[in-house]
């Protein structure tokens, strides 16, 4: 019997591989770790990664998922100490209890290790992260890199899931007839979450140390994108207002968001990659 243990199960990519792996896969056995008490059960575990004794459970699972941390990039800015307990110190603490149980460890990371100067990013580019979040994932990925871990490391950039607050009431918004405003000056390179999901689970079974890349094929301004969300709706583009960064107390604005993909897509043979335009219609279409 396989044995996954998700850290984080509560997360978007926790929850989603969950479910995920539920569906395609017999005789495994799941278990999850939550900061929430009301929903500990046989398979699911206390764990907070700001607790000086964290730990996980002593069981000889296959593969971790380790998807907990402070993923708000401007939380990372304002509670440093924090972020570093738990987004460093915690995390390669719980890398080695994860290396004692001979598991392999999967880390989302993100585009955010780079600085964005460049059109796209090699995963053996080397990093230069601007913000606190992009440098100590930087630095647990070169912990995982320099030691006798069995390990993958896979950077995602922007991933879309249904509850994706900013696009999600973007799209309420222009429905019911509201004005928006987006930035013209802040790219992305959207991803569908679920196909992201899918890409993270097959890429856990690929049992060679390395660093993936997960991205759309190229980038488009928060604007464009809600201009085109606006056309897919049937909606007047004229109720999309541009703004821009300068404005607003944004962390970083990386100049680029886009990951070189080409070793994921050739490992795990997919034929196309989606451009941003293409990610952002089928995430339309498909939204309830
Ligand atoms: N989603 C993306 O677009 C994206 C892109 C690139 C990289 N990633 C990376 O992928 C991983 C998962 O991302 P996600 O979007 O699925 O995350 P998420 O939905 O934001 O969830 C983060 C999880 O971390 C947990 N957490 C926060 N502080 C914690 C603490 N002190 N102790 C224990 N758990 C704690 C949260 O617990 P609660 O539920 O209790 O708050 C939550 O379940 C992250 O490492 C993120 O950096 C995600």
């Amino acid at each position: 019997m396989k044995k996954y243990l998700i850290i984080g199960g509560d997360s978007f990519i926790g929850q989603s591989l969950f479910r995920y792996i539920n569906q395609i896969e017999n005789n495994i056995s799941i278990d999850k770790t939550t900061r929430r008490s009301e929903l500990l059960d046989k398979h699911t575990y206390f764990l907070n990664l700001s607790d000086p004794e964290v730990s996980i459970p002593d069981k000889d699972y296959d593969t971790v998922f380790f998807c907990a941390g402070i993923t708000s990039i401007q939380e990372c800015e304002d509670k440093r100490e924090l972020a570093e307990l738990c987004n460093y110190t915690n995390t390669i603490k719980l890398f080695h209890d994860i290396k004692k149980l001979q598991s392999r460890i999967i880390f989302p990371s993100t585009s955010l290790v780079f600085d964005g100067h460049q059109k796209s990013y090699n995963p053996t580019d080397q990093v230069n992260p601007q913000t606190r979040y992009g440098y100590l994932k930087a630095r647990a990925e070169k912990m995982l890199q320099e030691s006798e871990y069995s390990y993958s490391i896979i950077r995602c950039t922007k991933l879309l899931s249904s509850n994706q607050s900013v696009l999600h009431n973007w799209i309420n918004a222009l429905r019911s007839g509201s004005k928006i405003t987006a930035f013209d000056d802040m790219l992305f390179s959207p991803v569908i979450g679920m196909e992201a999901i899918k890409y993270i689970y097959q890429l856990s079974q690929v049992k060679q140390n390395g660093i993936w890349h997960i991205s759309a094929k190229d980038e488009i301004s928060y604007y464009d994108a809600a201009c085109y969300m606006a056309e897919l709706l049937g909606v007047d583009k004229n109720r999309v207002i541009p703004e821009k960064t300068h404005n607003k107390p944004v962390v970083y604005n990386p100049e680029h968001t886009v990951l070189d993909m080409s070793d994921t897509l050739k490992a795990l043979n997919i034929q196309h990659q989606k451009t941003a335009r293409e990610t952002l219609r089928e995430f339309v279409l498909n939204f309830k």
